[in-house]
């Protein structure tokens, strides 16, 4: 059959599955601070685990992925989530990758790397616990720590993620940095992103990549990396053999060879994050599902993230 693409050569080999939009965390780029109920919801309707793992089976089948990335709100609280990686390992997905605030991956780790996944980015603003408070209104730096090096340790590929804020959270640039260095994980830096209730005022927190470059710059000497082609990230290597990434959605926007497809657990496609537009695949013919996809490949943006007011609760990171 032939491949869905668009006019720039774009395809679909990522799939982002946002399991549930609930989180255990309330982070400030993320949530309203005084609207904490917002990320506990009601229980969603959300489709049974078999539906789930049909849909992806076709849209699999129709744009033949190679990455499904499991996201949220969080996914290590979806209750089937030992049996959705199964399931996707069953498929005959090979790289299962999942995206977690780690909150609860000191208990989860070693269940998730037996049946199948294969590498997490944890979500760490703050080493210092106010600072970790203020970002995320939850206390406890040291879980999220111990789950990271059980994840580690438990074979998992581990990466840290650390959304910057100017004025909030950037003094623990360095500190981040040295931690994950010190246990040899990779550590990227993310631009925020004009998303959610920050749509329209994301612009006074944002800490370019130059401006992330410049502190690390004072520290350590580093060297530019190839970028791989549809990677949301920039990387540099430290002499000593470091490596950190900034994902540069202002500074370097990449969405001209992004690969990325969005699914909820509703049934819904998006194309992109710049896009709330939800497309459903929920009881169509195989030809329209081909159409489906389609309409969802030309959501995406040419160049830029252009903002949304979705947040990555509702359609995961
Ligand atoms: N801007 C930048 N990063 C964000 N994330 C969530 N919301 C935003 C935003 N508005 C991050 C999460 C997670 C990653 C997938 O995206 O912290 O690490």
């Amino acid at each position: 059959m032939n491949e869905i693409t668009d006019q720039y050569g774009r395809t679909f080999k990522t799939l982002r599955v946002s399991l549930l939009s609930r989180c255990n965390l309330g982070c400030v780029y993320c949530s309203l601070a005084d609207d904490k109920i917002k990320n506990n919801p009601v229980p969603e309707n959300l489709m049974a685990v078999d539906d789930l793992l049909q849909l992806i089976e076709r849209i699999h089948s129709a744009v033949q992925l190679e990455t499904i990335r499991l996201t949220g709100g969080e996914p290590l609280l979806y209750p089937d989530l030992i049996q959705v990686i199964s399931g996707l390992k069953a498929i005959g997905i090979s790289e299962i990758k999942l995206t977690t605030n780690g909150f609860l991956l000191e208990r989860m780790a070693m269940a998730m790397r037996l049946a199948g996944m294969k590498s997490i980015n944890v979500s760490l603003d703050a080493m210092d616990e106010d600072i970790f408070f203020l970002m995320s209104k939850r206390n406890d730096v040291q879980r999220i720590l111990q789950g990271i090096e059980t994840a580690v340790a438990a074979g998992l590929e581990v990466k840290i993620n650390t959304v910057l804020m100017k004025g909030i959270n950037d003094s623990q640039l360095v500190p981040l940095l040295e931690y994950a260095f010190e246990k040899r994980i990779t550590i990227r830096f993310l631009e925020i992103m004009a998303m959610g209730h920050l749509h329209q005022q994301s612009g006074k927190y944002l800490f370019t990549q130059q401006e992330i470059l410049d502190v690390i710059q004072a520290r350590y000497e580093f060297s530019r990396l190839e970028r791989s082609n549809s990677s949301t990230s920039n990387y540099w290597q430290t002499k000593q053999g470091n490596l950190f990434g900034i994902i540069a959605n202002e500074s370097e926007p990449f969405c001209h060879d992004c690969n990325r497809l969005r699914l909820d657990s509703h049934g819904n496609i998006y194309g992109c994050l710049s896009n709330n537009h939800p497309i459903s695949l929920n009881g169509v013919n195989n030809i329209q599902f081909r159409e489906k996809l389609l309409e969802a490949l030309l959501q995406k943006q040419s160049v830029r993230f252009t903002g949304s007011e979705l947040s990555m609760l509702n359609i995961g990171g």
